[in-house]
């Protein structure tokens, strides 16, 4: 019997796929059974994540997202070299840790047009009728500082919340082609950023961080997993939701 968590004949285009939990899900969906198309900015890293990809007929894109412009493009060759899509997970991002005294409207601008406008145009552009199949998923990676009030983040938090509330809409509009679209909040997830960024702290500030998660910290695969469940037909009846992953920090 076929696993529902099986991602066998589907093809994913998974952004930020050049590090972190980006590299992580495009690793995790091709042991599940996808091909995968990897976008990120840095051709190097690219190659080296399609090097860790188990299976084949995988491409590695090199595109800097914050040109929204171009996202149909890219969208029309990839299908055009690939075939159709069934799936899109948007985890490419930036973050810039300030206080709100200190952010400008170019700092948001920034943040916006990675974080945010670039997985809408993702989206817009991979589910059309003509890009995307009946059944498919698209998956997009916010935070839980969407939720919670984590100091220096209200421009990635904003950026991060539009597409929390974008997605249940998207899925609204999507659910009658049976498409479903869902977000993934992580926690504090040990990344290389993440983990230079803790060695950047106080050791009293990170050892705050840590004794947070009542779980401890998470690992890219966590949200992999997750990201893999809401791809696949195990999750058929999901949309529209908000799947929080994080170590049980938002329950205390
Ligand atoms: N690490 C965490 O603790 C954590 C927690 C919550 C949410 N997230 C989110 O998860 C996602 C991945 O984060 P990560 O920790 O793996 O960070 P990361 O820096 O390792 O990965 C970010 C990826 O986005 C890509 N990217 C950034 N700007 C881009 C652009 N203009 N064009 C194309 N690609 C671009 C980078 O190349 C990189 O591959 C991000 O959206 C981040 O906001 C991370």
């Amino acid at each position: 019997m076929t696993s529902p968590f099986s991602l066998e004949g589907k093809t994913i285009i998974v952004t930020g796929a050049s590090s972190g939990i980006g590299r992580q899900c495009a690793i995790s969906c091709s042991h599940m059974g996808a091909k995968v198309m990897c976008i990120g900015r840095n051709e190097q890293r690219l190659q080296d994540t399609l090097a860790h990809l188990a299976g084949d007929g995988h491409a590695a894109y090199s595109y800097d997202l914050s040109q929204t412009h171009g996202i149909a493009g890219l969208v029309a060759d990839i299908v055009a070299a690939h075939g159709k899509l069934d799936g899109l997970l948007c985890a490419a991002g930036i973050e810039r840790t300030a206080p709100i005294k200190l952010l400008t409207v170019q700092d948001y601008a920034e943040i916006m047009q990675v974080n945010t406008f670039s997985a809408f145009e993702l989206a817009r552009h991979a589910t059309a009728m003509k890009h995307f199949n009946r059944g498919g998923a698209v998956v997009l990676i916010a935070s839980i500082t969407a939720t919670i009030a984590r100091t220096g983040t209200a421009a990635y938090s904003a950026s991060k919340g539009a597409l929390i509330s974008a997605a249940r809409v998207m899925a609204a509009e999507l659910a009658k082609r049976q498409i479903r679209v869902n977000c993934i909040s992580p926690g504090t997830i040990l990344t290389p950023l993440m983990q230079n960024a803790l060695a950047q702290m106080s050791d009293e500030d990170r050892a705050r961080r840590v004794a947070g998660f009542p779980l401890g910290l998470g690992e890219p695969a966590d949200v992999a997993n997750a990201a893999v469940y809401l791809l696949s037909e195990a999750s058929r009846w999901v949309t529209g939701q908000n799947l929080i992953v994080d170590g049980g920090f938002t329950i205390q």
